[in-house]
């Protein structure tokens, strides 16, 4: 692979590409590198490679015709790459494809980047090496080299080594242990150490599934999974956020049909269902509000039928998803039951059909986007607060720390069943994206 780096900084490279593995490689011939500095192609008597931004601002762009001509001087490109922030993100499945050319060439920018005609007058693909910005394109371009060389033969000391690290099958590699076995009270996990390849490689599998899910759950969407796999998802799932997930149903205080707060009645409907959703998403509990005294015994009727009754006999999963369901007067109770089940105090979170507003009409406080509260979930019991009737009143609103976006924004209606609206609000928090 022979790498052709136009930049106005050469001696950038001079110590990463002269050291360990790359100097190897060099010295044996399996990679190269050469360097085109765009200040050696400039038309202008003072060799300016750069000029102020049309339309004003701070910085300076990096001036299209020295660019052009050095990237034109080189006889045989293959792929022209600009490292820009704009790109398209640098993976292993991109370093595993551009390894397979015989050259790259790569644009280092500078300053505020590239005018952008460069990319109407060349085939470039844009590459970002991730979401922060750099000085130069010099160090991404150093990144991509790296990731590209080391999948050259013969570039690695053994080239296997690279065949289980993270990314290579979607998933991020699972954790690594070397001696010795028991450092400062903490020992190498046991599987390990029995010499059985089966039951090494079923940990490292379900190890790898966990350490993805814990720090980038977005990758399992385009990973290759087994049905094996997606119950060890599953599992991982329920006893790691869902647990800290719990529903309050509430029936006070609720804004009624005229707009003022009081109290709805409770549905048999609503109390099976959205137990349901909790069960089959592993949520750890349903809080039924209500401090009227003949509404608590129906749902206490209900619910002793159910999970102790005939109930529980002829039908074992309702069981199941109604033992879920608790009985409180107030939220103020519901976080109380929730802090005797998991001992911590849960975050409140609302939810509400229409933005919060202000007496004089303006909006309120900001709705939380679902993943930063299933990403709180992660971390401590939070409660998601639903109301019924006309949703919850105001002064339930105000007990919680946040509010959830409501379902669609889009258009005047917006009255989603309760229970409707509890499944996609669960499945937006829990679905699986795999
Ligand atoms: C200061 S940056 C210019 C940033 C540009 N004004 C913007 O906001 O997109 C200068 C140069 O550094 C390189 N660079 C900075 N961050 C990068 C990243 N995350 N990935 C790839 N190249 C990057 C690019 O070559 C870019 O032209």
């Amino acid at each position: 692979m022979q790498y052709h780096i136009v930049t106005l900084f050469p001696e950038w490279f001079q110590s990463p590409l002269n050291t360990a593995l790359f100097a190897k490689a060099s010295q044996a011939g399996i990679v190269g590198a050469d360097f085109i500095n765009p200040r050696d192609h400039t038309l202008n008597k003072h060799n300016k490679v750069d000029d102020s931004p049309y339309g004003g601002g701070p910085g300076m762009v990096l001036m299209v015709q020295p660019i052009l001509d050095a990237v034109r001087s080189i006889p045989q490109t293959g792929p022209i790459i600009a490292l820009t922030p704009a790109g398209e993100p640098l993976t292993q499945k991109l370093a595993e494809e551009l390894a397979r050319e015989e050259h790259l060439t790569l644009i280092c920018g500078r300053y505020e980047g590239f005018d952008e005609r460069l990319y109407d007058l060349l085939p470039i693909r844009r590459i970002s090496v991730g979401e922060a910005i750099l000085n130069g394109g010099e160090t991404a371009a150093l990144a991509l080299i790296e990731a590209t060389a080391r999948l050259q033969d013969g570039y690695m000391g053994k080239n296997e080594s690279g065949d289980d690290e993270s990314y290579r099958h979607g998933l991020l590699e699972y954790p690594q242990y070397t001696r010795p076995e028991n450092f400062m009270g903490l020992e190498v996990p046991k599987e390990l150490q029995t010499g059985n390849h089966g039951e090494i490689n079923a940990w490292r599998r379900k190890e790898a599934l966990a350490m993805t899910l814990r720090h980038r759950p977005d990758l399992l969407a385009k990973a290759a999974l087994s049905e094996k796999d997606r119950e060890t998802l599953n599992r991982l799932r329920q006893t790691s956020f869902a647990k800290n997930i719990h529903i309050a149903l509430v029936h006070h205080p609720v804004l009624l049909k005229n707009n003022t707060a009081g109290s709805s009645s409770v549905t048999n409907l609503d109390i099976h269902d959205i137990s349901r959703i909790a069960c089959t998403y592993g949520i750890a509990s349903l809080q039924i509000i209500t401090p009227i005294q003949d509404q608590k015994l129906l749902v206490r009727e209900l619910l002793d039928h159910w999970t102790k009754g005939d109930g529980a006999k002829t039908n074992p999963d309702r069981a199941k998803a109604l033992s879920l369901a608790h009985l409180a007067d107030s939220l103020e109770q519901a976080a109380e039951n929730i802090e005797t089940l998991c001992g911590v105090k849960p975050v409140l979170i609302g939810t509400s059909a229409k933005a919060e507003k202000d007496k004089r009409g303006r909006e309120k406080r900001l709705a939380v986007p679902f993943p930063a509260v299933a990403e709180l979930a992660r971390r401590q019991p939070v409660l998601i607060v639903l109301g019924t009737s006309h949703g919850l009143a105001p002064e339930a609103l105000e007990q919680c720390a946040c509010i959830l976006p409501p379902i669609r924004y889009m258009g005047h209606y917006n009255h989603l069943p309760v229970r409707s609206a509890c499944a996609i609000i669960i499945d937006r928090l829990l679905g699986d994206i795999y």
